[in-house]
């Protein structure tokens, strides 16, 4: 069967809903995105982001609906992120979804957003990609999992520290370049030389497995004051190698995400990797994952650009594969921050 599922997510800066046929088939996804209201502060404000999702959870639905040329007679089942994320956003959608299941009658299905990112890696994949590695890396995690099915999702290793998007939207902050920081660093990267900063990698003690980007980020910091950590940090037009410190950044991560994530496909005896979250859009790191990964016969596997960031029709795909499995939430469905 391929029933229709509207997918709604809230969790982080995002609005999002989609409506998704048998977990594959994109009818509709609408994203409003806050990065604009949150530029200034060059990070998510939480309390900001509660509001901004009040205002635009109807208007992204009525909008998702029209886009399909459908209304909600004729969905199945509403799918919505409850966990993990910022409590007062996830609290928006949840709301939202309760309301909707309520009033229609229509069955609830709670959807975990980090398995969500991963299951967007599948939707366009003819054969099943388990048992599988999964990397999530985004501006709020960088983990490992191992998965067995689209639910069975098991933690391998995580961030000792700041996640590799924060990363890059902290060194986007040094160079003066906009929030957020990914697409920006990786556009200025592809200017600069990828070796002409030794930029320290991560080592977990030995064989294990684990990402860690702080010392990278000071390492940026302390080659910007040239060396001397109580120097002033430049301002960014004063930087006069802006772009190689860009592109040796950007290597010193991907070199970082590439080993951990092919060592744990070899530790697991897995021959197939997907990759997701925001920084799964990066161009380097798919080229990096690929070309390492083909020649030790792992094959990596990236979501379309528009399903690495925050999106519903993840949600909604998830949503459908938990609906076949007969998950049913009702209103006590609650929202958890991890
Ligand atoms: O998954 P996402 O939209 O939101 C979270 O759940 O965090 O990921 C956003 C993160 C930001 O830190 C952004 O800088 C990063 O993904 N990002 C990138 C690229 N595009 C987005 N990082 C590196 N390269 C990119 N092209
Ligand atoms: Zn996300």
């Amino acid at each position: 069967m391929a029933e229709l599922i509207l997918g709604i997510e809230s969790s982080c800066d995002e609005t999002a809903a989609a409506l998704v046929r048998g977990g594959r088939e994109e009818l509709a996804s609408v994203v409003h995105s806050q990065v604009a209201e949150h530029a200034k502060w060059g990070g998510v404000v939480p309390e900001l982001a509660s509001r901004s999702h009040l205002d635009q959870a109807l208007p992204v639905l009525d909008a998702c609906l029209e886009q399909a040329g459908l209304g909600l007679d004729a969905v199945d089942a509403i799918a919505v992120t409850h966990r993990p994320g910022l409590i007062g956003s996830l609290l928006v959608g949840l709301g939202v979804a309760k309301g909707l299941s309520l009033g229609t009658g229509l069955p609830l299905v709670g959807v975990d957003h980090i398995e969500a990112h991963v299951y967007a890696a599948t939707m366009d994949l003819e054969e099943s990609p388990y048992p599988c590695i999964a990397l999530v890396v985004s501006g709020g995690h960088t983990a490992l999992y191992r998965a067995d099915g689209p639910l069975e999702m098991r933690r391998l290793a995580t961030t000792l520290d700041d996640a590799a998007g924060e990363a890059f939207d902290k060194v986007a902050y040094l160079l003066g370049l906009p929030y957020p920081g990914g697409p920006s660093v990786s556009k200025l990267a592809t200017e600069g030389r990828r070796d002409a900063i030794a930029f320290p990698r991560y080592h977990p003690r030995k064989g294990a497995l684990g990402f860690s980007f702080s010392g990278l980020k000071t390492a940026v910091l302390y080659h910007l004051r040239g060396g001397d950590a109580l120097a002033p940090t430049p301002a960014p037009e004063a930087i006069p190698d802006a772009a190689d410190v860009a592109a040796s950044f950007e290597e010193a991560v991907v070199d970082v995400l590439v080993r951990q994530t092919l060592r744990a496909a070899e530790l697991e005896g897995v021959d197939q990797v997907l990759v997701a979250g925001g920084v799964a859009c990066n161009r380097r790191l798919r080229e990096v994952m690929q070309a390492e990964g083909a020649q030790r016969g792992i094959r990596a596997t990236f979501p379309r650009p528009a399903r690495c960031t925050d999106n519903a029709v993840m949600i909604a795909g998830l949503g459908w594969e938990g609906f076949r499995a007969g998950d049913r939430a009702d209103l006590g469905l609650d929202a958890a921050a991890r």
